[in-house]
Formats: C-alpha cells, structure tokens, sequence
C-alpha cells in the first residue's frame, strides 16, 4: 500500500515514525555545534541505518559517515555515501576481505587497538595492492575497546612496518560521558576527551607520524566541544532522532525527539491498564538502564509502557490525561532508538501529520 501523502494515523503498525522537522533541526543544530569547534563532522549512522538519512547528514555538511559493522557500511556505499569510517575492530579474514572490496567502491577507513588486528589488514590489503587507512582506537575513560594512551606509541612503532596499511589518525569512543548528566557534565567529558586525545596526537606527531585524524565525540558531548579542543572530527549517531535515555541524561528536550513508534491499543483488560501491539520485538530493548521504563506515549508522557512481552507493551494508565479505546494509535518514545531502529524495514517521515517519505532501512540487522 502506498502510504506516501496519507496521515500517519494510517499507518499499520508498528511503525517507525520520524518528524521530518524535527529531524532537520537536530542535524542542523549538531552541523553548525561541529562547524563551531572547527571540526569535521562523521555522523554515527548506527541510530538511523537509512542511506537516505545519511545522504540528508552530508548535504548537511557531515564530510562521512561512521558505522561499526562492515555490512552496515556496505549498505551505506549501496545507498550511495562514498566515504565511510568504521570506528571499530573488523576482526577474522572475511569480514577485511569485503572491507577491501569496498575499498575499491568507496573511501574506507576502520580502527585497530592491537597489531593482531592491524595485521589482519595488512595482510588481505597488501596481498591486494591495496592501502588502507587505519585509526588507532585509545581508550580515554570508556573501557570498552583501545589502548591506553601511555602505550599508543609503542602500538605506532609495531605496525609502521605492516604493508598496505597507513596511519591515519587516533580515535576514542566517548562512552565516558554517559556516566555524566546534563551540561557541565558533557562539557567536562568532551574537554577531557579532546585533551587526552591531544596529548596522544601531540605524542605520536613528535615520534614523525602524520596523525591527520582525531577523532570523537557523542550525542551528549556533541554539542559541547570548544575550538582548539583536541579534535579534528566529531562522530554522533543517536542526535538525530533522540530518545528518551538521552533526555534523562539532559542531553536534549523530549521537543528535540524525532523517532517514535506507532502503535495500536489491542486491548483494555483494565481501567490502569491498555495493551498496545508493540512489544520487545518493535520497541527494542535499553542497553543502559538511564530511563526508568520501556517507553512513553509522546502527546501524553504520564501514560509508560511499564513492561513488555516479545509483542505487547503494557500501558500504565493510572496517570493518563485521556481515555485509551481499542484501535487508539500511540506514538512512543522508544527509551533507546538505535535498538528499535533495528527492528524496521522501513522508516516513515512524516511532515504535519501526513507520510513525506517511505526510507529503507538497509543497515538493519547488518550486524556483520
Ligand atoms: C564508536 C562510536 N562512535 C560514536 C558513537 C556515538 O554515539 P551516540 O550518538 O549514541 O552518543 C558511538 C556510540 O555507540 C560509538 O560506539
């Protein structure tokens, strides 16, 4: 059914709604927060998976996009992006020999912490005649993936020799600044980062290599970094639609959300209680425990999903500012997007109520 032009109430659902406003200004506000700091932009696409939305983040400036799956990537040089980064280790000699054939197609560069990784490159991109553009991963706070800084050099030194790969800047995930709430917060994680970062540019530029690169950043940090800060790009995903953990860490207004889902109210057992046909299956799941729910009626934020099954989503009414019948459709604030996200073949933009644009979602479950 072509839904193109009709009001968003006529979706089928679940849907994976998108305010087309609203989406608009969250890139724009995150495009002129990066133009501010000087520093080049790198939209994290794992929030939106669409080709189409990453076209509209280079029109708006972003000079790439970043992914973390080399199947994601694929799916954004298909839907016609032309430079990606994957800020991530691509491990095991299938995935780096489809990265190098999309190195042929498109401007490819991925992250290393170890020569174990940096060697699996080296090894597929020479045998190619290949060169690939390597970032050293640091580990500045979020203990996930990197090297501590004070061995960044060392990790220089053993790969400088690998054929078929190039230094070509130092990377850090910013997971740190989710341990932080509201805007001193995120200006304090985003100064700390950028200086880490710098010392370790600075460190490895005096020992003669061309670190070009610096790269960062997060949606709460994004719109906080200072010029001269450390940085050289900036890598947010989850800014352009927003969700609620972002909201309770003060990382934006619920007016700054732009992705709900849509849903039908399939029963009413009780007077508290509505059953609405998406559960775990369409809402996703938290990966961090910031918001404390499963999702939120967005015109009536009193009204949580309280709990899920795999296809029903609990609505807590006792705090409801109007009656939920059989066949309501409720748009809900997903707690974390980039989850959801991942659910949906499609995702709808719609523009004063009415569906502007069907978009593939075609990074969907590309998690290889
Ligand atoms: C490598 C990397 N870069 C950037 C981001 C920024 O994402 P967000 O916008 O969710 O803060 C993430 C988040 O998971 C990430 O893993």
């Amino acid at each position: 059914m072509d839904f193109i032009g009709r009001p968003v109430a006529d979706l089928d659902t679940p849907a994976f709604v998108v305010d087309l406003p609203i989406l608009r200004r969250n890139l724009a506000r995150m495009q002129t927060a990066a133009e501010r700091a000087e520093l080049a932009m790198r939209p994290h696409i794992k929030a939106h998976k669409a080709p189409a939305l990453a076209r509209m983040q280079l029109q708006a400036g972003a000079v790439g996009v970043t992914a973390a799956k080399v199947s994601e990537a694929e799916a954004m040089v298909d839907g016609g992006v032309g430079d990606v980064f994957i800020a991530n280790e691509v491990v095991g000699e299938a995935k780096v020999d489809r990265l190098a054939t999309l190195a042929e197609r498109a401007t490819v560069s991925t992250a290393f912490d170890s020569v174990a990784v940096a060697g699996g490159y080296s090894r597929v991109f020479a045998e190619r005649g290949l060169t690939l553009d390597v970032v050293m991963e640091i580990d500045t706070g979020a203990g996930r993936c990197g090297v501590p800084p004070e061995q960044a050099a060392t990790l220089a030194l053993s790969v400088s020799d690998l054929p078929g790969i190039r230094l070509a800047g130092i990377m850090a995930y910013a997971g740190a600044a989710y341990l932080e709430a509201g805007a001193r917060g995120f200006e304090r994680a985003a100064a700390a980062e950028g200086e880490a970062l710098r010392q370790v540019a600075d460190a490895l530029r005096a020992e003669g290599y061309a670190i070009e690169r610096v790269s960062g950043g997060s949606s709460p940090t994004g719109l906080h970094y200072r010029l001269d800060g450390g940085l050289t790009e900036m890598r947010p995903g989850t800014y352009a639609f927003y969700d609620m953990n972002q909201v309770d860490l003060g990382a934006a207004w619920v007016s700054w959300i732009s992705a709900t889902i849509l849903a039908t109210v399939i029963s009413t057992p009780g007077r508290d209680r509505g059953i609405v046909d998406a559960g775990s299956k369409s809402l996703g799941t938290q990966v961090t425990p910031v918001s404390p729910g499963c999702g939120w009626v967005a015109d009536d934020l009193g009204v949580v999903v309280g709990k899920l099954n795999d296809e029903h989503g609990y609505l807590d009414l006792r705090r409801a500012m109007r009656s939920y019948e059989v066949g309501d459709k409720v748009r809900i604030i997903p707690p974390r997007v980039c989850t959801a996200v991942n659910l949906y073949d499609e995702l709808y933009l719609v523009e004063d109520g009415l569906v502007v644009e069907v978009c593939p979602v075609t990074g969907r479950g590309k998690s290889r």
